[in-house]
C-alpha cells in the first residue's frame, strides 16, 4: 500500500506571522470570518490580537466561543448552528487544541450535514466534502491541531473522548506565531510542550513510522528537548527568551509527522483519563510517557536509543538497551524539570477495568508498536495512581 502524506497548503512561522491573515482572506475572496476561540482567550485579549487585524483590514467577523477544554459534542453542534446563522464564508480558529478541534468539527459538519450527530465522525469518517476553509492560529505549543488531520471530541454522556481522523478536516492555512503563545502560564507551557514531545516520540516509534515521518519526528524531538526548559523558565519569569519560538516550531514539526502515521498507547490512555477526570490533555500524556516508553521498549529498543541521541544524551559507549533506558530517564528528567505531576487526581482501582477497555478501543491504540492486553493496560494505569 502506498504511504500518504497530508500537510497544510500554506503555513506561516515566526513572530508577527499573524499579520499575513487578512491578506490570505482577501486574496481568496472571502467576505466574512467565523472566529472560533475559547472564553479565556477572549477575556485575556489573545483572540483580539487577530480580530484587531481583521478590523483594521475591514473584514467583518463573528465570534463563537462556547468551547471548553476537552470540547464536547454540544460545543460542536452549537457552533454549527452559530456558523449557519453568521453569514460567514470561512473560519479562523484561534486557540489551543480545544478551539482548533472544535472549529475543525464545525467546519466538517457544516459541509457534511449527514454527520450532524458528531458521534458518527469517530475514527475514519466517509466525509465527501472538505471542511469549510479554515485558517488555524495556535495559542499553545502542543497539539499541532493546525496541521493534523485529527480532532478529538468528548462525549460526556458516554464518558468518552473520541478521535476523528479525516483528510477533509486539515486547515488550509496555519499561522504559527510564537507571540500568540506568549501569555501561556508556566503550567500550560509545560503540559502542552510535553504533549508535543509525546507526539514526537510516539510518532517516531509508532507502527506506521517511515522515512518521511521519521524526518519530522526526529527534528521535533531535538527542538522540543532544546527549547521546553527555556520556554518554561520564560513563562515563569516573564523574560523573553528563544524557547517560545523553538517550541512553536517544534510542536508544528511533530504534527507534520504524527498526523500522517498515528500515535500509540500513551495517547489512547491519555484520552481515557481526560474523559473520566477532565485531566488536561498534555498532563495526561506527560505522566504516561516514560511508562509507555518502558512498556514499548522490547519492541522498539533501537528507536528509543535514537530518541536518546535526539534528546541530547551522550550515548557514547552505551549499548542499545542502555541508550533506550537513557531516553526514558531523559524524559523523566525533563518532566520533573517542568514540574509535571507524577500521579493522576481521581484515578482509583475500581475504575481500572473501564479505563483499560476504553484505552484499548481508542483510535490511537492500533498504532502502538507492542500489543497490550487488558491486564497490562490496567498495570500501566496503576503506575500513575496516587
Ligand atoms: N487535533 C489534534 O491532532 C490534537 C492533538 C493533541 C491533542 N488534541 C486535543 O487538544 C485539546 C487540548 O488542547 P491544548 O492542550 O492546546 O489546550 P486547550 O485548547 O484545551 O486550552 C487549555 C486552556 O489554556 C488556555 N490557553 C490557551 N492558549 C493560551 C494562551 N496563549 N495564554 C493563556 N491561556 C491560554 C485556554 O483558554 C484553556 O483554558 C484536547 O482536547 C486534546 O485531546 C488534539
Ligand atoms: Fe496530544
Amino acid at each position: 500500500m502506498a504511504n500518504r502524506f497530508v500537510l497544510n497548503t500554506v503555513s506561516y512561522h515566526g513572530s508577527g506571522a499573524i499579520k499575513e491573515i487578512p491578506g490570505e482572506i482577501r486574496r481568496r475572496g472571502f467576505k466574512k470570518a467565523f472566529v472560533c476561540s475559547d472564553p479565556d482567550l477572549v477575556k485575556f485579549g489573545v483572540t483580539a490580537k487577530v480580530t484587531d487585524l481583521l478590523d483594521e483590514a475591514g473584514i467583518p467577523w463573528s465570534l463563537y466561543s462556547e468551547i471548553k477544554p476537552n470540547p464536547t459534542i454540544k460545543n460542536v453542534q452549537d457552533g454549527v448552528a452559530a456558523f449557519k446563522g453568521s453569514g460567514a464564508d470561512m473560519m479562523v480558529a484561534i486557540g489551543g487544541g480545544s478551539s482548533m478541534d472544535t472549529c475543525k468539527a464545525i467546519g466538517t459538519v457544516a459541509e457534511n450535514p449527514e454527520f450532524a450527530d458528531v458521534r458518527s465522525l469517530e475514527g475514519v469518517a466517509d466525509t465527501k466534502a472538505h471542511a469549510t476553509f479554515t485558517i488555524a492560529v495556535p495559542t499553545t505549543a502542543g497539539t499541532a491541531a493546525e496541521v493534523t488531520i485529527n480532532y478529538v471530541i468528548t462525549d460526556p454522556e458516554k464518558v468518552r473522548k473520541f478521535v476523528c481522523v479525516d483528510v477533509n478536516d486539515i486547515p488550509e492555512v496555519a499561522v504559527v506565531d510564537p507571540d500568540m503563545m506568549a501569555s501561556m502560564p508556566a503550567g500550560l507551557t509545560a503540559a502542552t510542550g510535553m504533549d508535543a514531545l509525546t507526539h514526537a516520540i510516539e510518532g517516531y516509534t509508532t507502527r506506521g513510522a517511515w522515512e518521511l515521518s521519521d524526518m519530522f519526528h526526529y527534528k521535533a524531538i531535538q527542538l522540543i528537548s532544546q527549547n521546553l526548559r527555556d520556554a518554561y523558565a520564560e513563562a515563569k519569569s516573564g523574560q523573553p527568551a528563544s524557547g517560545r519560538e523553538g517550541m512553536a516550531l517544534g510542536q508544528y514539526v511533530a504534527g507534520m509527522g504524527f498526523s500522517n502515521v498515528g500515535l500509540g498507547i500513551d495517547h489512547a490512555m491519555a484520552h481515557t483519563l481526560s474523559a473520566h477526570y477532565d485531566t488536561p490533555h498534555g498532563v495526561a500524556c506527560a505522566m504516561l510517557l516514560p511508562i509507555a516508553m518502558e512498556f514499548n521498549k522490547p519492541a522498539v529498543t533501537k528507536r528509543l536509543a535514537e530518541v536518546a541521541v535526539a534528546m541530547g544524551v551522550d550515548t557514547t559507549g552505551m549499548g542499545e538497551d542502555e541508550a533506550a533506558d537513557a531516553a526514558i530517564a531523559a524524559v523523566r528528567q525533563l518532566s520533573a524539570d517542568v514540574n509535571i505531576p507524577k500521579t493522576c487526581d481521581g484515578l482509583v482501582e475500581g475504575d481500572l477495568d473501564r479505563l483499560a477497555d476504553d484505552a484499548l478501543a481508542d483510535a490511537c491504540y492500533p498504532g502502538n508498536p507492542r500489543e497490550a492486553d487488558h491486564e497490562a493496560v490496567k498495570g500501566l494505569f496503576r503506575k500513575i495512581m496516587a
